[in-house]
């Protein structure tokens, strides 16, 4: 988010290149944010694998998939002013002497590059590597220098509170906190980063933004997509500590934060702590009134048959794993008193859609009333994807001799001003070049957000559900509907 820090020579440390997050979205992120001349000047990219691979061998495969993953087209002359960036390193993950070997490597490379001993580590690999990896290089002192090392951590932090303290306290014995960045990448997508300017750059929308004119508020992450490969992973994990947890909490932050005094990273990450400690805590036998739990079975995704969860690949027949996830989140504090917060997300769902529905109060007295027309209230909805607009709904005189209102739509459409957009990867591997903290999360925000789900997932563990209970290519089950009704709501 800061533009006027500078950027050091810089060796990024990849581990787990070979994998798919780094050929899906980091080597396309560094590529882009090379060709658009965002790359320190001195910089080199060290892909840590287990297989021996050759350096030709590993940009050949690099290159084959940045043909299919970059948002910019490849060319022949930026390929190869890239390619000469990157070494393969063969690397075994458990082993102190391939740290040390590692170490020697980089600083030859060093010298090389420019890159004056400034460490980037990305641990792009499985969450039960990171203590490994994090005692090796501490014993290694591969990261010496707090001020010129960091390193980036991916998403899920921990599987739950305690396991996210116990991580936080590991990583602390190797680094300060000021030079962890724990991912999030949907803080990285341009409409999410918006929020901050739209609530905080105008000023005709923050007088509104409290529970005297919201009604509601609701975030809806739905993905079209299923498990696909990573069946095993996620029978893990389940989609309250998949998305819950972690984006949508965030997204709730954004929205319901108080002003920072500045943009200062540490200054906006205090405000969204306030408001993760706000969210109503609830004990485990209110669970089934806050919280509502989905697995989908065989439906219809676009025109296309979908096999039921318990049928894919590394799922259990009887797996009590959610893969829908629906929560009423309440916020005590003066501004949002008594506004629901409404958060969902779900797979195989009708269609990939993320956004935000600000849901403003109906009129106290209409003056339209003898007309017996029915006045919809004005709601914001603010598209994250695959749209990337802001829409204000409000009423209008329809064009005519009598005086008819009907609802428009005001709408500020990202595409239309800028078509290519970087990707949230290109942006947060930016940030963490510079040194930029503000769209990470910090120690304290992990295990809040942990907290705020920790009865849900509790009771969620401990009790069996009627799985299967909504049909792929819906919107989740019934209950998520009761979940919002119950208020006198429905989901947008
Ligand atoms: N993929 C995504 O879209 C995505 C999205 C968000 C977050 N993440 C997170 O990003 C991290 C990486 O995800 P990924 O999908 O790229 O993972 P992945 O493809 O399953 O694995 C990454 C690399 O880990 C190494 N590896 C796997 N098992 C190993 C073992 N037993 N011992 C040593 N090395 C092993 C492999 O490298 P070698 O065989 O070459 O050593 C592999 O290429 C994970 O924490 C994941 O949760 C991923």
């Amino acid at each position: 988010m800061t533009e006027n820090k500078a950027l050091h020579p810089t060796t990024i440390i990849i581990f787990g290149a070979t994998g798919d997050l780094a050929k899906r979205k980091l080597f396309p992120a560094f590529y882009n944010l090379y060709i658009d001349g965002r790359m320190p000047k001195g910089f080199n990219i060290v892909a840590l694998g287990r297989a021996d691979n050759t350096n030709e061998y590993f940009k050949n495969y690099i290159k084959e998939n940045l043909e299919n993953f970059s948002r910019k087209k490849i060319t022949s002359e930026d390929w190869a002013g890239f390619q000469a960036h990157i070494t393969y390193f063969q690397h075994q993950l458990d082993e102190e002497s391939s740290y040390k070997n590692l170490h020697q490597k980089l600083k030859e490379l060093d010298t090389v590059y420019g890159t004056r001993g400034n460490r980037l580590f990305y641990l792009s690999i499985g969450p039960n590597f990171v203590s490994t990896i994090s005692n090796h290089i501490k014993n290694t002192s591969l990261a010496s220098d707090p001020k010129r090392d960091r390193i980036i951590i991916e998403k899920p932090f921990g599987h739950d509170k305690q396991s996210a303290i116990e991580l936080n306290g590991l990583l602390a014995e190797t680094f300060e906190e000021e030079q962890i960045y724990r991912i999030d990448h949907y803080l990285g997508k341009e409409t999410v980063q918006n929020i901050l300017a739209f609530r905080f750059g105008n000023s005709i929308f923050e007088p509104l933004w409290d529970h005297k004119y919201i009604e509601s508020v609701q975030i809806t992450v739905a993905e079209e997509v299923g498990v696909e490969t990573r069946g095993s992973f996620y029978e893990q994990t389940g989609a309250l500590r998949d998305m819950i947890q972690n984006h949508l909490l965030q997204i709730l932050c954004m929205v319901a934060m108080e002003p920072p005094a500045s943009l200062e990273s540490g200054e906006i990450r205090d405000r969204k702590v306030d408001v993760l400690k706000s969210i109503r805590r609830i004990s485990e036998d209110q669970v089934d009134h806050y919280a509502v739990r989905g697995q989908y079975g065989k439906g219809v995704v676009n025109g296309v048959q979908a096999k039921a969860y318990r049928q894919e690949e590394g799922i259990a027949e009887d797996s009590n794993t959610e893969t829908f996830a629906a929560v009423k989140f309440y916020l005590d504090n003066e501004r949002w008193q008594d506004v629901p917060f409404y958060v969902r997300t779900g797979k195989k769902m009708k269609e990939k859609h993320s956004y935000i529905t600000i849901q403003f109060k109906p009129l106290p007295h209409s003056t339209f009333s003898e007309s017996s027309q029915q006045l919809s209230a004005n709601r914001l909805i603010i598209n994250i994807q695959p749209l990337m607009d802001i829409r204000l709904q409000f009423m209008a005189k329809k064009p005519g001799l009598s005086l008819v209102l009907k609802p428009v739509e005001m709408i500020f459409d990202n595409f239309a001003c800028q078509e290519d957009t970087p990707e949230a990867y290109e942006t947060l591997l930016l940030d963490a070049l510079l040194g930029d903290l503000t769209l990470f999360m910090r120690s304290d925000q992990v295990e809040e957000a942990w907290d705020v789900v920790k009865t849900i997932q509790e009771a969620w563990q401990d009790g069996k559900a009627s799985f299967p209970n909504y049909e792929a290519g819906g919107w989740g089950p019934q209950e998520s509907i009761a979940l919002v009704e119950r208020q006198g709501h429905s989901w947008v």
